[in-house]
């Protein structure tokens, strides 16, 4: 990561110049914290949930898919305890203003000062605000940016968007946009049991968007306040917990290496006590050597039967699970790991950045993973002339119903070439004037750059291995 001190900013730069990701709204001067996919971005991170999908669902005997709406009832996020427990402590600095979180502040304090001590009455998430106050002021901890130590009382400051259903706006039309996707597969546990005849232990997927009013949303997509989730409930009877969490840790490593992350960007981290969140009696991530330190990639939570507990209560609906063989009758619990698609998307793009001298120039290349390289193949006539073109074509007709093709006949060859390392693209194909005679065209591998002449006919066997 040394290698590039400003990666950040290249690889910001770079999203924009080549069309992965732009700032949201940007005519209007933007709406800050919102990115949006573009032709490149889009076909990255639908890559990235196609290969999350087949992997962890489709290739899997014990795991099915839902697709929730985000809209929910508003007693699941009672029965969730999103409605009691999501917030973040809110404090501002009086002397400069900053607004700050009571719980980072500590967090950091401790980590700076080895200081092993907690807050009196601390439980986490739920401790009371002014016991947090307190500590801060018995330890005169100061402002990060003025270095004050004159703060204003803790707010509870509730990270759910509000929104209203109908034409009201009234208490009752109140709904919020799911913080998690987690709750759309919770509430359809027994419809999915019912409908296939499953038994525990059995998993359930969903990827869709997440909505957060994050305080400190930055850097870039890691943390923004809409995002997209792809996350598994996976169902087990409790005795089997231990031995499924181990597996979905394998999994989930082997998940992140099959993408192509440099193992030494990874780490797994386990969550102490007092971070964990109101659900989990277990929680590690799988962490990233971000260019700013390590980021969470992947949260792995144990959630015992906290969710489906609760609903029942909730929603007076028995969700619980009766084993036809035994008659055993038992509320499952539930792993989960749960990934971000956009920190991912970030993360694979920051991994394969790359930059080496070629004959005295720099080459700006992406070395993507070819599953998630957004084009497979660029076609590139030498020249615009109709003799070329029209076999280049022809050649896009042949291979477009396999790979996403990119057809370029503008600009000096060498440019195109560029362009196409920027984003990526395992293979560039050159038609020239030999092709008319020997019928082949020139294939060039992006990371060696080497160059092959290959017969066109022999074209759809010679990728298809290349690609398997
Ligand atoms: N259902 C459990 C859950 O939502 P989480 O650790 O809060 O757990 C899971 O989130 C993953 O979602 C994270 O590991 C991260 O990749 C992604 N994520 C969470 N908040 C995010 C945000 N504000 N912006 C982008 N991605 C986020």
């Amino acid at each position: 990561m040394e290698k590039f001190p400003d990666l950040m900013q290249k690889i910001i730069s770079l999203s924009k110049r080549r069309g992965f990701i732009f700032q949201g709204s940007e005519i209007y001067g933007g709406l800050s914290n919102t990115w949006d996919y573009g032709p490149m971005g889009v076909e990255l991170k639908n890559n990235l949930k196609k290969i999350w999908w087949k992997y962890f669902v489709q290739e899997r005997e014990d795991v099915v898919g839902t697709d929730a709406a985000i809209f929910m009832n508003p007693r699941v996020w009672e029965a969730s305890g999103h409605v009691g427990g999501f917030s973040d402590p809110l404090m501002d600095c009086k002397k400069c203003k900053k607004r700050l979180r009571a719980d980072k502040l500590i967090e950091e304090y401790r980590e700076k000062s080895e200081d092993a001590t907690l807050p009196e009455n601390w439980a986490g998430e739920s401790t009371p605000p002014e016991k947090l106050l307190e500590y801060i002021k018995e330890k005169e901890i100061k402002c990060p940016d003025c270095g004050g130590n004159n703060f204003t009382d803790i707010r509870k400051f509730n990270l759910m968007f509000k929104t209203h259903q109908g034409v009201t706006e009234d208490s009752g039309s109140q709904i919020y946009l799911r913080p998690e996707t987690a709750q759309g597969i919770f509430v359809n546990f027994k419809n999915v049991l019912q409908s296939l005849h499953l038994k525990p232990p059995f998993g359930i997927a969903q990827i869709g968007k997440a909505f957060r009013n994050e305080i400190t949303p930055g850097n870039f997509t890691f943390r923004t306040r809409e995002f997209e989730q792809m996350e598994i409930e996976y169902f087990v009877p409790e005795k089997l917990w231990k031995e499924k969490y181990a597996e979905l840790e394998k999994l989930s490593w082997n998940f992140f290496l099959k993408l192509g992350l440099k193992e030494e960007n990874l780490r797994w981290r386990e969550h102490s006590k007092d971070e964990l969140s109101h659900y989990s009696s277990k929680t590690c991530d799988v962490e990233y050597k971000f260019p700013w330190g390590w980021g969470e990639l992947e949260g792995l939570a144990y959630r015992t039967d906290f969710d489906l507990k609760n609903h029942t209560k909730m929603s007076g609906q028995d969700l619980s699970f009766q084993d036809p063989t035994t008659n055993e009758k038992y509320i499952p619990h539930c792993i989960e790991p749960s990934f971000g698609a956009d920190r991912t998307v970030l993360t694979i793009l920051l991994d394969a950045y790359n930059e080496e001298e070629v004959n005295g120039e720099v080459r700006t290349v992406l070395k993507l993973n070819k599953d998630l390289a957004p084009i497979k193949i660029a076609i590139l006539p030498l020249c615009k002339k109709e003799k070329l073109t029209s076999v280049a074509r022809d050649v896009f007709g042949k291979l477009k119903s396999n790979y996403a093709i990119w057809y370029d006949e503008t600009q000096s060859i060498g440019k195109r070439y560029r362009r196409q390392d920027e984003i990526g693209t395992p293979y560039c194909l050159t038609v020239d004037f030999d092709t008319l005679s020997d019928k082949a065209v020139t294939v060039r591998d992006r990371d060696s750059m080497e160059q092959e002449r290959i017969k066109i006919d022999e074209l759809e066997k010679y990728f298809e291995e290349k690609f398997n």
